[in-house]
């Protein structure tokens, strides 16, 4: 009976008791896996889990919004907001998992008690059909938020696609991302329902350039000329929203898109080694451009097949097209033919889709890799900029 609405109060006095500011204060989001399973401040000018160093794990969650109450509305998105405080500093949300009232559900769920912050981070988005009829949103939709052109070769499954709403949810214990993502469903439980959502683990690409390059399910070394997260030029330039870029809500913010990706993994199995380092246009072991002897030496376009993928995908390709990429492989059982159901939840951040992923995947319609990968899942956010302090809320710019 008491309900979120009375959990959001205790809430507000267990962040006041100052606990997760301490937890929280002087870290550094970009600093590379810290062992310890360190807090990542919450407050900022931009939302973690983008330029934050990335973690281990993923739990994505899509969803869509049943209230047709804009007041509802928001008060989820403030009562998101305080959870993602308390989770996000190792704490549960609420009145907590266990002493509390005993005629009543727990406020948390309790399977993230003991473990530790690992660097959990929650972002939120607003997808195009945020912005429809019912909330009153229309004049403030991004011009640059809308939906997605078909690319060649798409094969998209509408029930793992689109969503009003998204949260990622990034930490380096899955147990901590999967608790985060459970908490909000039930405090959103009646106005929101979850369309998709998808676990990941095995980071695809690295925001962290000095430490080792992890490598996609393929095999290869994924995110080498990625966007470092320290990179603040590259940022401003490519990533957030500028003023003038607009609108005003989305300065600071982004867009994402997200792609589920499924590879051909026995296909790929089957191929020389060759033939799979021309496709990507590096070799397998050194992750080095074809021609040259490191992974960090610059590409040499040229030097590699027309069709091949870093060819395809490099920013002298399309027109300096530049993104963060912040994938996570994926394996989600077989499919009932003896196959994996394995890939790469490709996730990108951009400041701008029409010169970020739409030229880019544009060009990779003639990309050698196609044999091997099939687009299945497929949404856009916009992603507003971070929460600045305990009196503001996501959305609340949008909202105002
Ligand atoms: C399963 C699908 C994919 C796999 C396995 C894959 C793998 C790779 C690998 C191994 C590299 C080289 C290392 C690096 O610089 O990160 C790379 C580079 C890159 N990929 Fe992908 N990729 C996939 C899909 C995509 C998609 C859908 C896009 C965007 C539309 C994309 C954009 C890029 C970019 C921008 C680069 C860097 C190019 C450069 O600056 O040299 N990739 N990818």
């Amino acid at each position: 009976m008491l309900g979120w609405g009375g959990a959001g109060l205790a809430l507000g006095a267990a962040v006041a008791g100052g606990a997760v500011a301490a937890a929280t204060a002087g870290e550094d989001r970009t600093a590379p896996a810290a062992a310890s399973g360190a807090a990542v401040p919450f407050h900022g000018a931009h939302q973690a889990g983008i330029a934050t160093a990335v973690q281990d794990r993923l739990h994505f969650a899509s969803f869509d919004v049943k209230t047709r109450d804009r007041a509802e509305l928001v008060r989820l998105l403030q009562d998101w907001t305080r959870a993602a405080e308390q989770m996000t500093a190792g704490d549960t949300v609420g009145e907590g998992a266990y002493g509390g009232l005993a005629e009543a559900p727990p406020d948390d769920t309790g399977e993230a008690l003991g473990l530790k912050p690992s660097r959990l981070t929650l972002t939120v988005g607003f997808g195009p059909s945020l912005f429809d009829a019912r909330f009153g949103l229309g004049d403030r939709r991004p011009a640059a938020l809308v939906e997605l052109p078909k690319f060649a070769g798409d094969n998209l499954d509408p029930a793992r696609s689109g969503g009003d709403l998204c949260v990622q949810a990034c930490a380096d214990d899955p147990q901590v991302a999967v608790h985060a993502i459970r908490q909000l469903a039930r405090i959103g439980f009646g106005k929101v329902a979850v369309r998709w959502s998808q676990l990941g683990f095995g980071k695809t690409s690295s925001t962290t350039p000095e430490a080792q390059t992890p490598r996609n399910l393929m095999g290869f070394k994924d995110g080498t000329r990625n966007i470092a997260g320290t990179d603040t030029a590259a940022l401003g330039k490519h990533v957030w929203v500028s003023r003038k870029d607009g609108p005003a809500w989305l300065v600071g913010g982004s867009y994402l898109v997200a792609r589920r990706i499924r590879m051909n993994i026995e296909t790929w199995d089957r191929t020389s080694l060759k033939e799979q380092e021309d496709i990507f246009g590096r070799d397998k072991g050194e992750g080095a451009p074809v021609g040259r002897a490191r992974e960090r030496d610059e590409p040499f376009l040229p030097a590699m097949l027309p069709t091949a993928h870093v060819r395809l995908a490099h920013p002298d390709s399309n027109g300096g097209a530049r993104m963060l990429r912040r994938g996570f492989s994926f394996t989600d059982g077989t499919d009932g033919l003896g196959r994996l159901d394995a890939g790469l939840f490709f996730l990108a951040y951009q400041r701008d889709v029409a010169h970020g992923f739409v030229p880019v995947q544009r060009s990779l319609a003639s990309d050698d890799l196609n044999e091997y990968i099939q687009h299945v899942g497929s949404a856009l956010y916009a992603i507003p900029p971070g929460v600045r302090d305990k009196d503001d809320w996501w959305g609340r710019a949008l909202f105002s």
